[in-house]
């Protein structure tokens, strides 16, 4: 819900502060800008200039739901989840705070949930550029607030604010993350590695995983954020069968690259459950300063 979060949310246009009026069906800025609260409970929160994304669309979304609710990715939230708590404990937090994890591309907020749950008092703010996301976020926890902004805008979020920051296979805007992480915040990004879902690439015809993503990343955080320790791996093997395939795919901008029933044709000549590797590292910045 926006209120648990309403004290870490700031005005797009100018970064001022929002408050809840009219029983949170608005947030007012002090300076006067005003932001209508959707019936389904998330909030718009764009500059003048609005939204230049859509991101991703409702079949993508319903696809992402299906396949995280298989628990197929249960060791990927698990090491996202064990990350933030290590950042909390790190920053020695007192009993009284109520730390606030900010998830840029959240998606319907699988991983945002799971860690809120595993954080007593924990709370989370879901961003994403999609209206199909944030319809999910909404009601994904009683602790996340739900906002459509776009990671590559001013985030509308106050200076120094949030305890940890998690990017999931989403866009990462380094210096907006300086910008609204504590001191002593980090954030915590997982990225696909080759060999990611490696046995379905050629059967599929979908492309494969950059080489290099991270050493790219650090770099352009240079001047922002640094890499704190060394990143670590995490790899398993999934049982998957045709259906959990046509959700991963579907999921994934792969599936804007095939013609949905060549896609169809491919998926249905594998094998009816497969063993597939998923291979992601995650690697954790922090301020510079
Ligand atoms: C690959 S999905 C990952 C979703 C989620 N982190 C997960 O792993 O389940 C990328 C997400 O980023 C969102 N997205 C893409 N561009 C964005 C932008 N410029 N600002 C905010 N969100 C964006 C998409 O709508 C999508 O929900």
């Amino acid at each position: 819900m926006l209120s648990h979060i309403i004290d870490v949310l700031a005005d797009p246009i100018d970064g001022t502060a929002l408050e809840g009026v009219d029983d949170f069906t608005r947030l007012v800025s002090e300076s006067g800008h005003s932001y209508d609260v959707a019936r389904q409970g998330y909030v718009t929160l764009a500059g003048g200039a609005g939204l230049r994304y859509s991101g991703d669309d409702a079949q993508m979304i319903a696809d992402r739901e299906t396949f995280l609710s298989g628990g197929h990715f249960a060791p990927f939230v698990e090491s996202i989840t064990n990350h933030v708590q290590a950042v909390f404990d790190a920053a020695e937090l007192g009993d009284d705070q109520q730390p606030v994890v900010c998830e840029i591309g959240a998606g319907t907020g699988y991983y945002l949930a799971h860690t809120l749950d595993s954080i007593t008092d924990s709370r989370g703010i879901g961003i994403d550029v999609s209206v199909h996301a944030a319809k999910h976020l909404a009601k994904v926890h009683p602790r996340v607030g739900a906002v459509i902004a776009d990671a590559w805008a001013r985030l509308p979020i106050k200076d120094e604010s949030v305890d940890a920051i998690t990017v999931i296979f989403a866009p990462r805007n380094a210096a907006e993350f300086a910008r609204i992480l504590k001191p002593k915040g980090q954030v915590i990004v997982l990225t696909a590695e080759i060999g990611h879902l490696s046995e379905l690439r050629e059967p599929l015809g979908i492309i494969d995983v950059e080489a290099g993503k991270v050493d790219r990343m650090i770099e352009q955080a240079a001047g922002h954020l640094r890499p704190v320790g060394e990143s670590e791996l995490v790899e398993f093997e999934m049982t998957l069968d045709q259906q959990s395939i046509a959700s991963q795919i579907g999921m994934s901008p792969s599936a804007r690259h095939i013609k949905p029933e060549a896609l169809a044709e491919r998926i249905a000549a594998l094998p009816e459950k497969m063993q597939v590797t998923a291979r992601a590292r995650i690697t954790c910045l922090e301020r510079i300063s």
